[in-house]
């Protein structure tokens, strides 16, 4: 593994941190406060080749590397997690779940116009009662010859009413447990399927979250994804390289609230000299900046181990759950060293802690990863 970047990485860097601070930066503060869905910013970000960074070009995507996203999400969510989070799950769930266990049909018919950035998806996984615990789907598949007929509800859906396309997970034979379930690919507008109401969230509040609600929703059969029985297996891989661009998106949310302490810190005077003259500031600084690194070291090795095509799962875990615990630990640090002024919204910081919150709970709470984890080590 190699540690310098290409000079293709750091032109893409560049373009995600100009595109962070010129474009999303200026209305981040209204779009949290007024749950405002980031349509025109992401518009651009597909325009920019960022909602399908990974997908080969010959279905309308960036052929880019898994290093390169890592970079690409870091620098989006310094300024705004709201909008990464949309990117992560169109790139890291949809897009790559389609390109890898989709059909010729299906891609040329969903992956293209998703991976271009025209239209966005969702996944639809969680339920009422089925978070953590994924094979208790109570979302129903049946087979009825050349369709199947979905019912159920699923809950916390990221790009809920914003998505044209969603991958649903759902049971088809209770029977055979895990290997009973099959995901599928729901188009908006079906008959039976609604959207129910935006959720009003702590952080992350630019993003679009619902419930949605499936009644006698008929799905072809050839919009199902792989082979009959694959929805668990199909989830939990996805899942997995989705938590390599979640794991990112905490060391954005960590590495902007820095970046703002440590500005802070050289302008803000107490006792008669620049707050990061004290020791206390200065230690705080040094903590920070250290988990940063060791964050981004677990995030890229993740990476490049997605792009070696080797086995991952245990690594992206480790980068999720210790990037997410380090964007809590900063971000609250980060207040603190602005004091008082971290509490109100124009210096950003709050935003930052609130927005990382989210990063130890969806694609997987901290306890799940520590399964994973430990599953892998036992094994
Ligand atoms: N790759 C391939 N197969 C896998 C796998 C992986 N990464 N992980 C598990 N499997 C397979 C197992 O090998 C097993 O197959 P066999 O029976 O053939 O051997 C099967 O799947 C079942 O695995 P487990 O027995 O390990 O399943 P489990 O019920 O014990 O669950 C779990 C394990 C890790 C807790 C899993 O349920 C899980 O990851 N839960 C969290 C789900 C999650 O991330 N939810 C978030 C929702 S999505 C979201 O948040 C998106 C968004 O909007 C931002």
């Amino acid at each position: 593994m190699f540690f310098d970047l290409t000079e293709e990485h750091l032109m893409i860097r560049k373009a995600a941190r100009d595109f962070a601070n010129d474009v999303l930066k200026p209305g981040v503060i209204e779009r949290d406060e007024h749950q405002k869905f980031p349509t025109e910013e992401i518009k651009q970000l597909g325009e920019l080749g960022f909602m399908g960074m990974m997908v080969d070009p010959k279905y309308g995507g960036g052929g880019m590397d898994c290093v390169s996203y890592v970079l690409a999400m870091e620098e989006i969510s310094k300024v705004d997690a709201s909008c990464s989070v949309v990117m992560s799950v169109n790139n890291s769930l949809v897009c790559w779940g389609l390109e890898k266990f989709g059909t010729e049909e299906q891609k040329q018919k969903y992956l293209v116009p998703l991976a271009k950035g025209e239209i966005i998806g969702a996944f639809c996984l969680s339920e009422p009662e089925a978070g953590s615990d994924a094979t208790s789907q109570r979302t129903t598949a049946i087979d009825k010859g050349d369709h199947y007929l979905l019912n159920g509800t699923k809950n916390w859906i990221t790009n809920g009413s914003t998505a044209s396309v969603y991958l649903v997970i759902a049971q088809t034979d209770v029977a055979k447990g895990h290997k009973g379930i099959n995901a599928v690919i729901v188009e908006k507008g079906l008959p039976g399927f609604v959207v129910g109401p935006k959720e009003n969230k702590l952080g992350i509040r630019g993003s679009d979250t619902h419930s949605l609600m499936f009644t006698d929703v008929k799905v072809p059969k050839e919009n199902r994804i792989g082979e009959d029985g694959f929805g668990f297996k199909f989830a939990m891989q996805v899942l997995s390289g989705g938590r390599i661009g979640i794991a990112s998106q905490a060391l954005g949310i960590a590495s902007g609230a820095y970046e703002l302490a440590l500005a802070y810190s050289k302008e803000r005077k107490a006792f008669g000299k620049p707050i990061n003259q004290h020791q206390a500031i200065q230690f705080k600084l040094a903590d920070m900046a250290t988990q940063i690194e060791a964050a981004r070291l677990l995030c890229m090795k993740a990476a490049w181990m997605k792009d070696q095509h080797m086995n991952f799962d245990k690594e992206s875990a480790m980068a999720k759950v210790f990037a997410s615990k380090v964007a809590m630990d900063t971000t609250i640090e980060a207040v603190q060293v602005h004091g008082g002024y971290g509490f109100v919204k124009e210096y950003h910081v709050e935003r930052l802690m609130r927005d990382a919150k989210i990063t130890q709970i969806y694609e997987g709470t901290t306890e799940v990863q520590k399964i994973v984890i430990s599953r892998a080590l036992l094994a």
